[in-house]
């Protein structure tokens, strides 16, 4: 089977250009200036060809919980450009051992039986005991020959959804060793509970939570070797300058005065802050401060988060529009879309180790986005796939959608309809 993408502005490693990309079975076959045969067509003219996005950080909430499920999840995350997502393991039970992550793949491919399926990898969960599973998840330094299972270790310093928390200075110190790649949840347990008594959700976790947090990592941590999570303003972003460091939409775009609006619908682990530090975390984008944007999608039901700020869940969705969002912001600032490639899929597969994704190049996956830069349509839950029926980004104008994604060559995603385009799960370069 061949495909031809047609005249499209093409952002390739080496910058952005007008051209044709001929994939061949699952594979990026040719970049040309010539159009060569093929035995279908797409027009991108007026599009900009991506690599899809890898979206380092969502929560799929399977097994167990409410908020989404993997269809629903994939279909969220193809119509947003994102075509490889990585699970995080705060599920019920949480994926805290092999066994347990080989569950989760059964799990998946049977939900996606009936529509299309994202590529996926897994974060295996920290918990005090798991040490050993590190080991067996291949995920051991220094790295091994054991096959390796997982896309990092994720550890939660601070307690969030679900149960999995090391607050234990001990066992923090002895999982970072112990493991080649840890994503940290980084707000400190400790600082957390000293500020309870806060009257909202921001002075209950201020900022302090998060640069502490930090400044264990920097004691204790080896730099290449720790991912650190939705990172909320420039400081925490310098502070944190040795390791791989993540952003999210919600943070860039949103603050802590949504609550006012939204009240629980708006709240978040870490929260979101003020004006002044949403500012200061573009600007450690814009400068290339940051690796990686990971939509944290963290989906609720509408109901649990009707409830009032103390006992409502947090998280919010963000699968399906970090990439027009960000796509949007870039084009508006004028800021090279050749940069925001890097964030949203080159360095994520870097990172994480993720073989023969991230870039539009010959023998590359074939993995692809086109986004429409001209037509401009607001962001509202309707048009959306999630399962939660909610977004934070309700009534936002931008341009920058999908019209078409592309998952190992084949149309996952076409102008609103679906295919049952097969991801698979990923593999990890040794
Ligand atoms: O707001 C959050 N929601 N922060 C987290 O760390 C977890 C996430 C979730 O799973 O709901
Ligand atoms: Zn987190
Ligand atoms: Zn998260």
């Amino acid at each position: 089977m061949s495909l031809l993408i047609k005249n499209g502005t093409l952002l390739l490693p080496d910058g952005a250009r007008r051209g044709n990309l001929l994939v061949v079975g699952d594979k990026i076959a040719s970049v040309t200036a010539t159009e060569p045969r093929a035995e279908s067509a797409v027009d991108a003219d007026g599009m900009v060809v991506m690599p899809g996005m890898i979206d380092p950080h969502v929560h799929f909430r399977q097994p167990g919980m409410d908020g989404e499920d993997w269809l629903s999840g994939s279909m969220s995350a193809l119509a947003g450009g994102v075509t490889t997502v990585l699970d995080m393991p705060n599920t019920r039970p949480p994926t805290t051992s092999a066994p347990l992550l080989s569950e989760k793949i059964r799990l998946i491919e049977a939900q996606t039986a009936g529509g299309p399926c994202v590529n996926y990898g897994l974060h295996l969960g920290a918990s005090r005991s798991n040490a050993k599973e590190v080991l067996a998840a291949g995920l051991g330094h220094p790295p091994s020959r054991r096959r390796r299972r997982a896309a990092s270790l994720k550890l939660f310093m601070g307690s969030s959804t679900g149960e999995l928390l090391i607050d234990d200075d001990r066992a923090l110190k002895e999982l970072l060793g112990t493991c080649r790649l840890t994503s940290v949840h980084a707000e400190d347990e400790a600082v957390i509970r000293a500020s309870a008594g806060g009257r909202d959700h921001l002075s209950r976790r201020p900022k302090e939570a998060a640069l502490s947090a930090i400044r264990k990592l920097l004691s204790w941590g080896t730099p290449g070797r720790v991912y650190v999570c939705h990172l909320t303003s420039g400081e925490e972003v310098d502070l944190a300058s040795p390791f791989y460091r993540e952003a999210t939409p919600h943070h860039l775009f949103l603050t802590d005065d949504l609550m006012r609006t939204m009240g629980s619908f708006a709240k978040v682990n870490p929260p979101l802050r003020h004006e002044s530090d949403r500012a200061s975390l573009w600007e450690a984008v814009a400068g290339g401060r940051v690796d990686c944007i990971g939509s944290d999608h963290a989906p609720h039901t509408a109901a649990s988060k009707g409830r009032d700020d103390v006992s409502s869940p947090s998280g919010v969705p963000g699968v399906e529009t970090a990439l027009p969002l960000m796509f949007n912001a870039f084009l508006k600032a004028g800021l090279p879309l050749q940069a925001l490639a890097a964030l949203t899929s080159w360095n994520a597969a870097r990172i994480f180790g993720i073989s023969g994704k991230g870039a539009l190049a010959v023998g590359f996956d074939a993995d692809i986005t086109l986004l429409d830069p001209k037509e401009e349509r607001k962001v509202s839950a309707e048009g959306l796939h999630y399962k939660c029926g909610w977004t934070p980004y309700e009534g936002m104008a931008i341009v920058g959608w999908p019209k078409h994604t592309f998952v190992l060559g084949e149309a996952a995603y076409s102008e609103g309809s679906f295919s049952k385009a097969k991801g698979r799960s990923v593999v990890y370069e040794v």
